[in-house]
């Protein structure tokens, strides 16, 4: 079975389509980027489609790489007064001489429509409601929608980011998963991902997941969007894991849709105060 990312993600945009075409809502989002990192030109780029898709405002704020951390922080107390933007995210990577992490702290968190606010992220820890991070959320989404049931499960994570990995085995615990957290520097992979029901990659490492790495029918989800000759490639080897998983992701139209499709269903979310 092919998890279909491109499908569901569609569905969540008609949603958040409809309620603000009922509610005649005027909801704006904004991006900061900072550079021009060519995967991120591409993900704005596609986050500016769905939020014009949906009927949302889209406001780009690019700047250049020698702006300084403070002139970022200004930006971002601009952003969190402004009355016309309910949601706003900065694009990671930042460069070297900023701290992410003091820049996601400033962003208000009723507008950090990323989650990845340690507010938000630490009321998503305790299963309270929150604007949870879009990327561990839409995979979320997507097992739910597939019918893939969690409880009980033996999930390997591979990749500890806090984008990622960190913010989605917090997700899975809550959902009585058993997890397990894989990264660079664990010993013998291939020992735990042997034994995993459920395998979920998020490296950029290309092919890193290898079919003799898996256990016969288990579900392999893949986060991992590297560029390589041929076009994007992802953290699994496709074509071999694909004859032994009972469920598999496609890269792309997998997990991308469902982080872009949960950006703008956060955005609407924040727009209400609903969360
Ligand atoms: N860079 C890669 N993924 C993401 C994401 O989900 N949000 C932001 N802000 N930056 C990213």
């Amino acid at each position: 079975m092919i998890l279909d990312g491109k499908k569901l993600s569609a569905k969540i945009l008609n949603s958040v389509k409809r309620k603000i075409v009922a509610k005649k809502l005027k909801i704006g989002l904004a991006v900061i980027i900072v550079g021009r990192h060519s995967a991120s030109l591409v993900y704005v780029h596609q986050k500016k489609l769905a939020a014009e898709k949906v009927g949302m405002r889209f406001y780009e704020k690019n700047f250049p790489t020698s702006i300084s951390e403070k002139q970022l922080l200004q930006e971002i107390e601009k952003l969190n007064r402004d009355k016309k933007i309910q949601g706003f995210i900065v694009q990671l990577p930042l460069p070297r001489q900023i701290s992410t992490r003091k820049i996601l702290e400033k962003i208000s968190p009723a507008k950090d429509v990323d989650g990845f606010h340690p507010l938000n992220l630490g009321r998503g820890l305790l299963d309270l409601s929150t604007l949870l991070p879009a990327t561990p959320a839409g995979i979320l989404r997507l097992l739910d929608f597939y019918k893939i049931p969690l409880k009980s499960k033996n999930v390997v994570v591979v990749g500890h980011s806090n984008i990622v990995g960190k913010p989605l085995a917090m997700l899975l615990i809550n959902r009585d998963a058993t997890v397990t957290v894989c990264h660079e520097f664990t010993k013998n992979l291939a020992s735990f991902t042997k034994n995993a029901d459920i395998v979920i990659s998020a490296t950029g490492v290309p092919k890193l997941i290898r079919a003799k790495m898996l256990k016969r029918n288990c579900v392999v989800v893949d986060c991992g969007c590297a560029k390589v000759d041929t076009g994007l490639v992802g953290d699994v080897d496709f074509d071999s894991v694909k004859k032994i998983a009972s469920a598999i992701t496609p890269v792309p139209g997998g997990v991308g849709p469902m982080t872009v499709a949960i950006l703008i269903e956060n955005t609407y979310f924040a727009s209400q105060n609903k969360f």
